[in-house]
């Protein structure tokens, strides 16, 4: 075992926040935290609810991905919103989990990752973090969210299978610096509360111009892969929503919604 376990117990000491982490779920084994927090956010548990574990055995990526979720090795957590509004900007409070972790990152290690639409965190061109944000709504309100995290931390390079193995890191990879997970989530959830009330007073902007500088992919031709399409285009901007804005040869801007950038 690289460190203490994560409890509650181990998490509180290191909150500086007012809401977010002051009631957690930490299980050893769990299906998906996703999963957990979905049921109990639908039971009325607060916002600022997170529930997390040490292993997830039905752990998920986007697209029905499954999320290599191993015993002791990353953080896997998920957090419960519930913010006023249409879901119209349901997709970004992805965008602000992305930040709100690369910030955390680059105070606690000195290390600056980059951001990848639509949410993963890479460092040295690979990814150590990925995000699902699920969205529970009705005619056309958003009754919750939940925002799925999965860190990678202690892995070495041989625990992750052989087809990641090119594309995958994790923290301890990339720093020598000791790591300790639960003030690894202590500061992404300082992070996180920070700018998520910043939103409810200056809206979305100035979380999404945070992600466009820490994105070394706009302006730069990119592809994106869709089902089995592939797009290939210049990354021009993102769209309110969220979307990718690509500017096609002759075809103009077309707006991507989903996809694999690549
Ligand atoms: C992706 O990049 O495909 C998103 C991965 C999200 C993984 C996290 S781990 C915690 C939470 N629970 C899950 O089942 N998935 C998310």
């Amino acid at each position: 075992m690289n460190e203490i376990l994560i409890t509650e117990d181990n998490i509180k000491p290191y909150l500086k926040t007012k809401k977010f982490g002051h009631k957690i779920f930490a299980f050893g084994c769990v299906g998906s935290t996703n999963e957990f927090a979905c049921n109990l956010a639908g039971q009325d548990y607060k916002e600022g609810t997170i529930v997390i574990a040490e292993e997830q055995i039905r752990g998920k990526g986007r697209k029905n991905r499954t999320w290599n979720s191993q015993f002791g090795k990353g953080l896997w957590f998920s957090i419960i919103l519930k913010p006023d509004g249409k879901t119209n900007h349901a997709g970004l409070y992805s965008f602000l989990a992305g930040v709100s972790v690369a910030k955390a990152v680059e105070k606690l290690f000195g290390i600056k990752p980059v951001v990848k639409w639509p949410n993963d965190l890479l460092i040295n061109e690979k990814k150590f973090c990925g995000i699902l944000s699920e969205v529970n709504f009705a005619d056309n309100q958003i009754h919750f969210i939940v925002l799925g995290i999965g860190i990678n931390v202690f892995h070495r390079l041989k625990d992750f299978p052989e087809i990641l193995q090119q594309s995958a890191t994790s923290l301890s990879i990339v720093t020598t610096k000791r790591i300790n997970r639960s003030k690894l989530l202590a500061e992404i959830l300082y992070h996180f509360e920070k700018n998520y009330t910043n939103i409810k007073n200056n809206g979305f902007e100035p979380v999404i111009s945070n992600w466009k500088k820490r994105c070394p992919y706009i302006g730069k031709r990119i592809s994106v892969i869709q089902d089995n399409h592939v797009q290939n285009g210049m990354f021009e901007d993102l769209a309110d929503d969220g979307s990718l804005l690509m500017r096609k040869n002759g075809q103009g801007l077309i707006k991507i919604v989903a996809g694999d950038l690549i």
